[in-house]
């Protein structure tokens, strides 16, 4: 066997991450919560309940959880519906609580990146048009500046809004998310208040704190033509990867919000990101469909023989995270690994999932890509949205009858790493032997490959 070890450099970030309405609990006063209400639109009727009952005050034996297994960091986020029940007004009890949370992962030696904005939105402003509220602008600024003051003696590193390309396509552009709106024209107009509310957001957290680090958590997926050979199916890859992964770092860089018809300049949007999150799960292969209009022509899938997890909602592709690292390079931003994971309720993928994507990041690090931190999704299982409790992304698994907590064996396997700040053959011979020879190669090639130059 080949003894290697992939070093990652001193200072490095480990850590986990997760979302409020996915842990907390009771989240009664949001969008999400009276979705799940409605028939139909949770997979097997599932509700988020009482979570990962944080809210209850379980976040603390998950900190201990995160903290006596090498973690030196976690990515939470805050639930605006609890801390503005009504339009400006404040429950201060809540920002409270989120103290106590926040000064628990900082004794426990986790640093916190905090997000402002996890998908969610109180029902108030849900029910003036979420995303496309004439308001929603100056309203997430208000709430920015409510929190940032109120918590920035603990937190230096921000993330204003998760996914918003998510946000925009599945809640308003089709039906997986609140409001379901299904329509391609308000998809964009989500965006692009996204985009201002951001901006916005950005701004007022570098007069409150100069010294803040501020970015966006993208979620950056890789589409690939179907067949290579086919100009129609490059040309649908194409613009899937300009519309989803491409338009929003873009248009954070230069101000312009260029998508599909749409092409305007967004002031106070250019030039307000600190750094890059980077959420990465899968690559998907593209094909021309003229069936499919309302997917932009495009049928989205796996190839046969891909390395599928359980429900087949992902495939273990960690080329696509070493091509997302070498784009958001471009940026000439540190950049954060802010989720990354499969969901596997028996632990038989995650751990060759987890190495071969570290690998990636080791890789990108050796070339000189700032990734400054790696975030595991998630640190227990959760409420995994439209998709419920159907799948199981945690290193811990959670008995949601009980509340009890089931060690997983990537617990440990993510927990040697962390604390080597490394990964070794040694560590993936132990816990993803399968995998060891395709990441710890113990034979070149058999000839001098010419072909490839
Ligand atoms: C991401 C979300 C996160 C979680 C993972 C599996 O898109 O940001 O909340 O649901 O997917």
């Amino acid at each position: 066997m080949v003894r290697a070890t992939m070093s990652f450099p001193s200072g490095f970030l480990w850590g986990t991450a997760t979302a409020a309405h996915q842990v907390e609990g009771d989240n009664t006063n949001n969008d999400w919560w009276a979705w799940e209400q409605e028939p139909g639109r949770i997979l097997a009727g599932h509700r988020s309940g009482k979570a990962c009952d944080w809210w209850g005050g379980r976040w603390a034996e998950d900190f201990d959880r995160a903290a006596e297994t090498g973690q030196n960091t976690h990515r939470l986020s805050l639930e605006w519906s609890r801390i503005e029940p009504s339009p400006a007004v404040w429950d201060d009890s809540a920002l409270d609580a989120y103290r106590q949370m926040l000064r628990g992962a900082l004794e426990r030696g986790l640093m916190p990146m905090v997000t402002l904005q996890h998908f969610t939105l109180p029902k108030w402003l849900a029910e003036r048009g979420g995303w496309l509220a004439s308001d929603v602008v100056p309203s997430f600024e208000r709430f920015t500046r409510k929190v940032v003051s109120g918590l920035m003696d603990l937190v230096g590193l921000w993330v204003t809004i998760n996914e918003p390309f998510l946000v925009a396509f599945f809640g308003y552009g089709s039906h997986e998310f609140p409001p379901g709106a299904g329509s391609l024209p308000k998809a964009l107009d989500a965006l692009r208040s996204l985009a201002l509310a951001h901006g916005a957001a950005y701004r007022a957290i570098h007069e409150l704190q100069p010294g803040a680090l501020v970015g966006v958590a993208h979620h950056i997926r890789g589409y690939v033509p179907a067949r290579a050979a086919s100009p129609l199916d490059r040309q649908m890859a194409r613009i899937r990867t300009r519309l989803a992964s491409e338009t929003f770092p873009r248009m954070l860089t230069n101000g312009r919000f260029a998508a599909l018809w749409r092409n305007e300049h967004l002031p106070g949007v250019a030039g307000t990101q600190d750094f890059f999150g980077l959420n990465y799960y899968t690559v998907e292969r593209c094909a021309f469909d003229l069936r499919l209009p309302g997917q932009l022509f495009t049928r989205g899938f796996y190839p046969p023989g891909a390395d599928l997890s359980p429900t087949g909602f992902l495939a273990n592709e960690p080329e696509g995270l070493g091509r997302a690292l070498a784009w958001a390079r471009r940026f000439g931003l540190p950049i954060y690994v802010t989720e990354n994971g499969v969901e596997d309720p028996e632990d038989r993928m995650r751990p060759r999932y987890l190495a071969a994507h570290l690998r990636q990041v080791w890789k990108a690090v050796n070339v000189g890509t700032p990734v400054r931190g790696y975030y595991h999704w998630s640190l227990v299982d959760n409420f995994e949205w439209e998709r419920g409790w159907t799948q199981r992304f945690g290193l811990w698994g959670l008995d949601t009858e009980t509340q009890a907590r089931q060690r997983r064996p990537s617990v440990d396997f993510y927990a040697e790493i962390c604390r080597a700040n490394a990964l070794s053959s040694e560590m993936v011979a132990r816990y993803a032997p399968e995998a060891l020879e395709s990441l710890f190669p113990s034979h070149g090639p058999e000839g001098l490959d010419i072909e490839r130059g």
